[in-house]
């Protein structure tokens, strides 16, 4: 079975990506009988990230696509998920996973790959997602509400914002006198976890597809 190409999309550190390209080298994306491998065909940025060292340093190949920031919002987030959408057919890719992408995707990027995009969110959606919600704002969010747990989330990504189908969680316990750095911390570690079996849970899913597209990186 031809393996599954994977976009990888991106927008700072990267150690999700470093994850997944972990995960490849150990060749947890091999595929098995009934489902296809996986390999990182390209990642792609929205902004400079040290992610796409981390790319280049694995030679995968990497694009910067900023937003045009002469165009009003929405047009703005349209515009680049159709260019994000003309690399991701170029690179023969047939899963996209957000790895800490901070644009949001629109359009005709999330009918083509319908339930072909996957995004990591640092909280247990549904609690603590939608607009806005990203980053440091997250973990203060989760302190500030007292809340007793917190996690990751990896879902589907469709036309809302952290509202599609969830694909799994991972738990971690909120500790008294946690800051939002100390938190996220703990949430980064399971992240890596989830991120990579959330991949493989897709290549097996893919296997039952018919139209495995194999260009791009070899
Ligand atoms: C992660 O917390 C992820 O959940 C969020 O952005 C962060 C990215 O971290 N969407 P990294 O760049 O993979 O280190």
């Amino acid at each position: 079975m031809n393996n599954v190409n994977i976009l990888v999309l991106v927008s700072g550190n990267g150690t999700n990506l470093q994850a997944l390209i972990d995960a490849e080298r150990g060749g947890r994306f091999r595929g098995g009988e009934d489902y296809p491998g996986g390999r990182i065909a390209a990642v792609l940025s929205d902004r400079p990230a040290r992610a796409l060292s981390r790319a280049e340093a694995a030679g995968i190949p990497v694009y910067t696509e900023e937003p045009r920031l002469s165009l009003g919002p929405a047009e703005r987030r349209r515009e680049l998920s159709d260019r994000i959408l003309g690399i991701a057919r170029g690179t023969g890719a047939r899963l996209i996973i957000l790895a800490g992408f901070l644009s949001i995707l629109e359009g005709n990027i999330i009918k083509a790959y319908g339930g072909k995009i996957i995004n990591i969110h640092p909280s247990l959606l549904p609690k603590f997602g939608g607009k806005g919600m990203y980053g440091e704002r997250v973990h203060r969010a989760v302190i500030e509400a007292g809340e007793k747990e917190s996690g990751c989330t990896v879902h589907i990504v469709d036309a809302g914002t952290d509202t599609g189908p969830v694909i799994l969680r991972r738990k971690v316990p909120v500790l008294d006198g946690d800051s939002p750095d100390t938190l996220a911390g703990r949430i980064h570690d399971e992240e890596h976890i989830a991120i990579t079996d959330a991949a493989l849970m897709m290549l097996r899913r893919l296997g039952g597809d018919g139209d495995n597209n194999n260009r791009g990186r070899q």
